[in-house]
């Protein structure tokens, strides 16, 4: 079907005759003699507006009989885009000819004119893109997506796409979605053996690529992953969902601190990105969702971001004397309060805390020279506390192995991952940037429910 997107009419340079449009309507003004339509077909957040006036074909389309063409119909309008002579909108579109594909009853259609709870849209995540803001909302994901690519393609990193489905479990914290195509009752007797089951062994839903990144950076040298992953986490807080995607960057040859420069270099890559190719769904944000938001990521983009050592940080943070629902104790992994009052109110801008005890991270980090404390890295951003966890990774066998013994696990299990110590191996590091928590950096949104097309939370698998 050929047709232009409203999105090139609006910024047309010149009038055009006999163009066609296609969209939803998204408000309908009735006169004596003309009706304007608004017209949304997804876009952009402009809608254009197209007059039919009594003496077209459109119009007899328009006023039919029997049925009734009001907001959530798709129409298709041919017509010429001219100078609008009215306020508010620099072209409008004549129509000549209408045809209708679809009606929207107004007493079930939900989107309609008024202001609707986040709530209430969750309920209705099918509909809920043709609203303002939901249909900005997932095109500031596309372009955040595309700015991703566009980082690590500038800076010489290959894609690559690690598996889904794994026997692997890569931060060990027992959070995984299990993946079976045997029957409950013969799970419940498979105990620990899983020999008759699909693959012949246990196999679950990935939390993370990471170590199959690794094994394709000691080869490429510089690779990331951008995909879907999977925690089971019953935890029903405004920043966890059980699928999210993760942008996750492997670098051979480098260290913690080549890795918190890449986090903060991909963080601000991305914001000023959406600067300057979303401006228009970011402004209806920083209208109706955050006060200032334009503001604070320019600051962002702009800002020396900050680091500081786990010690250090939970000095700042026994000194601080505010009250934390959960205490401060050190040894213990931070809260998101925690978090929260050092980027916020503490430096008050995006902060990265490294240098964590071996005992509250992942077997994989390295261990530094003090026996312990891991080169981990988390990297936390106002309102959300922890948008990126990463660090250099053990890169030495006899300390991989004992750190894996330790943990209770068997060697035998990561034969491969640490054949990677065997054979050439070398300092290499990365990290996890949950993607959805980056997008409510950028738009301001509050819940992670309200960034993601289909969210999956406990209890929730609508759709
Ligand atoms: O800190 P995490 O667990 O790190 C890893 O999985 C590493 N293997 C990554 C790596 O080094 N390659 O997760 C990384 C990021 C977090 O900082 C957070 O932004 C996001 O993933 N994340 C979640 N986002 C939404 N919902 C959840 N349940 C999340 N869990 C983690
Ligand atoms: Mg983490």
């Amino acid at each position: 079907m050929h047709r232009e997107d409203i999105k090139k009419l609006l910024n047309s340079d010149s009038p055009k005759e006999n163009i066609t449009l296609c969209g939803w309507i998204r408000t309908r003004r009735d006169s004596k003699s003309f009706s304007f339509l608004e017209v949304n077909d997804g876009s952009c957040l402009g809608n254009i507006q197209c007059i039919v006036n009594e003496d077209t074909p459109a119009y007899k389309v328009l006023t039919q009989e029997n049925i009734q063409i009001n907001t959530g119909a798709a129409i298709k309008v041919v017509g010429d885009l001219i100078e609008s002579p009215g306020k508010g909108q620099k072209w409008e579109v004549v129509a000549k000819e209408m045809e209708v594909f679809g009606l929207a009853d107004p007493d079930t259609f939900p989107i309609q004119k008024k202001r609707h709870t986040d709530e209430f849209l969750r309920t209705i995540a099918h509909l809920r893109p043709r609203s303002n803001k939901y249909g900005a909302i997932f095109r500031i994901r596309s372009a955040a997506a595309l700015a991703v690519h566009e980082f690590f393609a500038s800076q010489d990193f290959y894609y690559v796409h690690t598996p889904i489905l794994t026997g692997a479990d890569c931060e060990g914290a027992g959070e995984m979605f299990r993946v079976t195509t045997l029957s409950p009752d013969s799970v419940a007797s498979a105990k620990r053996d899983f020999s008759e089951d699909f693959f012949g062994k246990e196999a679950h839903l990935t939390v993370s690529g990471q170590l199959e990144a690794e094994t394709l950076a000691m080869a490429l040298g510089k690779v990331y992953t951008f995909g879907p992953t999977f925690r089971a986490e019953n935890s029903n807080t405004p920043r966890h969902v059980a699928e999210f995607w993760m942008i996750e960057p492997e670098m051979a040859f480098a260290d913690l601190e080549d890795d918190m420069r890449l986090g903060e270099d991909l963080t601000k890559y991305v914001i000023n990105y959406c600067l300057e190719n979303c401006l228009e769904d970011l402004t209806l944000f920083d209208s109706f969702v955050s006060k200032g938001l334009l503001d604070n990521l320019k600051l962002i983009r702009d800002a020396e971001f900050r680091r500081v050592t786990y010690h250090e940080a939970i000095d700042i943070l026994l000194a601080c004397k505010k009250e934390f629902e959960y205490p401060v104790t050190r040894g213990q992994d931070l809260q998101t309060e925690h978090e929260r009052y050092l980027t916020e109110e503490h430096f008050k801008t995006p902060v990265t805390v490294y240098n964590y005890p071996k005992e509250i991270k992942a077997f994989y980090m390295r261990l530094n020279d003090d026996g312990e404390t891991v080169a981990a890295m988390d990297m936390l951003v106002p309102r959300i506390g922890e948008l990126i966890g990463g660090s250099q990774r053990e890169e030495r066998l006899d300390v991989l192995e004992k750190r894996i013994v330790e943990l209770g696990q068997d060697t035998k299990d990561y034969w491969w991952y640490l054949d990677l110590r065997r054979f050439g191996t070398a300092p290499h590091a990365g990290f996890g940037l949950g993607f959805e928590r980056l997008l409510m950096l950028l738009t301001g949104i509050a819940n992670i429910r309200d960034v993601i097309a289909f969210p999956r939370t406990p209890g929730n698998l609508e759709f």
